[in-house]
């Protein structure tokens, strides 16, 4: 079997985060969230793997993702020139996945599942597409199926007004070959897009065999702030293992599960873990609490921050207020608060600078 993952499309939804870096790659606990992607597919013993990639950002993904050889994998690169949907993407990788049955991995998905299991019910039972589903509060912006008792797939449609269940599409899917006559087949839907609901609901309509499963763990879509702060907390809670490397200093205390990358300098710090600080980071007279993610070359200067992802190369020099629930972006700078207001709260895109004064 082999699998595509999909990192291509336009990353409008992270906006301001990242207005024109690859949504893929913002880092949850540190780790491009593509990656989690690619690390649940090899573990689930798929190691011949496509990705993906738009003009704007593929460079991006493939400079910082590489040949493979770091995951146990063989990645290829394929190049789809606009984002014109799903299905549209499964049809330019069609010379990549030849007639093998696939699994296919939306790239801006955190998921925790065995995809293994999943790949082993859709060869013994020989089914044309099984898809993989999780109940939501909003189904209306989500791809939305309704099932049968049997985990049979009736109907699927893409982010409906009126939903038939609140069964959402998770974006994970494993096909068969028969999905590519179905793609030739469908049109463009009203959004000018080739959707893949639109392929599996004629895969339905054939009869072929398709079945829908539901997740067991959790699902997060890290499209906005509070979703990334929430996703590095699940990560930083149920992944991270200590690993203090760098240098840490007789004054600072390194508490519960911290991890340090190489090269780091920890002067007169009080980290509460859970926490993921980068390397080559310098943190000085700081406290860093529980579920914060510190990013590469990341300076860090009297602050205090608790529940924060900051990203690379960014430097807070100065906050003596308690920095929380904020998502730093890469390079930003935050300096000196001579006043004390009670609590700060952001979302400062790449490239920001703030003074506080
Ligand atoms: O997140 C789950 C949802 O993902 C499903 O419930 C929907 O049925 C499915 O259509 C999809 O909806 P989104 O609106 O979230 O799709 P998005 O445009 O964000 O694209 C998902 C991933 O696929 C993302 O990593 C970008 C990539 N992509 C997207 C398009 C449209 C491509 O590589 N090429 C494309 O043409």
């Amino acid at each position: 079997m082999k699998a595509i993952i999909l990192s291509g499309g336009k990353g409008t939804r992270l906006r301001p985060l990242t207005y024109t870096g690859a949504k893929q790659l913002v880092p949850v606990a540190n780790k491009p969230i593509l990656w989690y992607g690619i690390e649940a597919i090899v573990a689930a013993g798929i190691t011949d793997i496509g990705i993906i990639i738009s003009p704007e950002t593929g460079q991006e993904v493939k400079t910082k993702t590489g040949n493979g050889d770091r995951f146990g994998a063989k990645i290829s690169y394929i190049l789809q020139d606009k984002p014109a949907g799903l299905a549209h993407a499964v049809k330019v990788a069609q010379p990549f996945l030849g007639d093998s049955p696939f699994l296919m991995y939306l790239g801006d998905n955190l998921v925790q599942s065995d995809l293994h299991l999943f790949c082993e019910q859709f060869t013994t039972r020989n089914l044309d597409a099984l898809t993989l589903l999780c109940s939501v509060e909003n189904p209306s912006a989500f791809g939305v199926a309704k099932v049968d008792d049997d985990g049979r797939v009736l109907q699927l449609v893409e982010k409906p007004k009126v939903p038939p269940s609140n069964l959402a599409l998770v974006g994970i899917y494993l096909f068969s070959n028969a999905v590519h006559h179905a793609i030739a087949s469908i049109q463009p839907s009203a959004r000018g897009e080739l959707e893949i609901t639109d392929a599996i609901q004629y895969l339905i309509d054939q009869p072929k065999k398709v079945e829908a499963r539901q997740l067991e763990g959790w699902w997060l879509d890290t499209g906005k702030k509070d979703d990334l702060l929430e996703a590095n907390r699940i990560i930083l809670d149920t992944c991270l293992q200590a690993a203090v490397g760098g240098e840490v200093d007789e004054q600072s205390q390194v508490i519960g599960r911290v991890q340090i990358g190489s090269g780091s300098k920890i002067v007169n710090c009080t980290i509460r873990g859970p926490v993921t600080i980068g390397s080559n980071c310098h943190l000085e007279n700081c406290f860093i609490g529980p579920y914060s993610s510190v990013a590469d070359q990341v300076t860090l200067i009297d602050a205090d921050l608790e529940h924060s992802v900051i990203l690379q190369g960014a430097k807070v020099v100065g906050i003596h207020q308690r920095v929380v629930d904020s998502v730093i972006g890469q390079r930003a700078q935050l300096k000196e608060a001579p006043q004390r207001p009670k609590a700060l709260r952001f979302m400062i895109g790449d490239d920001s600078q703030i003074e506080l004064v």
